[in-house]
């Protein structure tokens, strides 16, 4: 496994490169939707493919319907989240000039790809991989066929469309350095159709939940962009801080105060101690006043937009369609390539 300081200056050098040269780049990124959007999303991934957007680069956007699956035994609000998410997207500024949004469930080709890949990692090499095992903790279950072979059935997220640029938060990085052992081996064993694609490593990849812990939909502790600013005010006014009037950044000793003070932070565009310093003695409930506050301006002209697009029905149904459409003529095209390559062609 390759270090975390060679991922992150390759993923520097590649960010200069996408400034010089968008057109040299195809960005493949999604997204599970196993709930509502919410801050770390957009601090860890939305924000950093808006400025790619604005760079010019084009961009596939996968919500990985299938995955939902690698640890749940129920597709209820798959649906529902899925559609919640295209909503969020486009309030968000995503141009669908420049970006696909599609579901995975939705493209055969894509899935097949899985296949072949398979073959190319061993099953050791699956069982050792730290997002596979972090998921299967966090599970409390059995492993899933499908959990442990996530990290191939995500580089055939990514090499279908021949990404090669994949902008992350850090609890991914390693599911982008299988894909690249994947691309490596069937390059080397069936000649050249892949590229090796860089992990974008975003600038706040690690946005903390309301508890100190990571902003997490399965530890409740999130603030999703779809929430009313009344709704966000409740969740801000539940956190768990302490009895000290004077605020402090001390994630380690106050984890419940740290953590506000982070996300008002990132929405005002400070560092937590400025904030820290501003609230001073105010104590906890001011702290909570001041971080809603930050963050229902901050999400304000969002919500705004994602309420008049959600007045218009069959609009994400459309933006889908199309998605998939797109996406499906791409990874038909990408098979019959890997098809050629492995003469399989009958
Ligand atoms: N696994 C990612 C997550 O948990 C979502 C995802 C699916 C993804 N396919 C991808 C991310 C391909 C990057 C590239 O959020």
């Amino acid at each position: 496994m390759e270090s975390f300081a060679t991922t992150a200056l390759r993923s520097d050098a590649v960010a200069a490169a996408a400034s010089q040269h968008p057109e040299h780049f195809r960005v493949l990124t999604g997204e599970r939707p196993t709930g509502p959007l919410h801050l770390g999303h957009y601090f860890g991934s939305i924000r950093e493919r808006l400025r790619l957007q604005q760079l010019g680069v084009e961009t596939f956007l996968v919500l990985a319907d299938y995955q939902v699956i690698t640890d749940r035994d129920t597709t209820a609000h798959v649906r529902e989240n899925v559609y919640g998410a295209v909503l969020d997207y486009l309030a968000a500024g995503m141009d669908l000039d420049q970006t696909t949004i599609f579901t995975h469930s939705s493209v055969p080709a894509l899935n097949q790809l899985m296949l072949p890949f398979l073959s190319l990692v061993t099953e050791a090499e699956l069982h050792r991989n730290p997002t596979v095992k972090a998921e299967l903790a966090a599970s409390g279950r059995a492993l899933s066929g499908l959990l442990l072979t996530y990290p191939v059935h995500q580089a055939a997220d990514i090499l279908f469309c021949k990404g090669n640029l994949v902008p992350v938060g850090k609890d991914n990085l390693p599911h982008v350095e299988m894909t690249r052992v994947i691309a490596r081996r069937f390059n080397a064993r069936y000649g050249e159709v892949f590229p090796i694609p860089d992990a974008l490593i975003t600038s706040s990849p690690e946005v903390p939940g309301l508890d100190g812990r990571k902003m997490s939909k399965s530890y409740g502790n999130t603030i999703a962009l779809s929430m009313t600013a009344d709704e966000t005010v409740a969740v801000i006014r539940q956190t768990q801080t302490d009895q000290e009037r004077r605020i402090t950044f001390d994630p380690e000793r106050r984890p419940g105060v740290s953590a506000l003070l982070s996300t008002a932070a990132l929405c005002l565009g400070l560092e937590p101690t400025q904030v820290a310093d501003d609230v001073g003695d105010g104590g906890s409930s001011e702290l909570k006043n001041v971080t809603a506050m930050a963050v229902n301006e901050f999400l304000g002209p969002l919500r705004k937009r994602r309420q008049q697009l959600a007045v218009h029905e069959g609009l994400v149904h459309e933006v889908l369609k199309r998605g998939n459409e797109v996406a499906n003529h791409v990874a038909e095209n990408t098979l019959t390539e890997v098809r050629e390559a492995m003469r399989t062609v009958y």
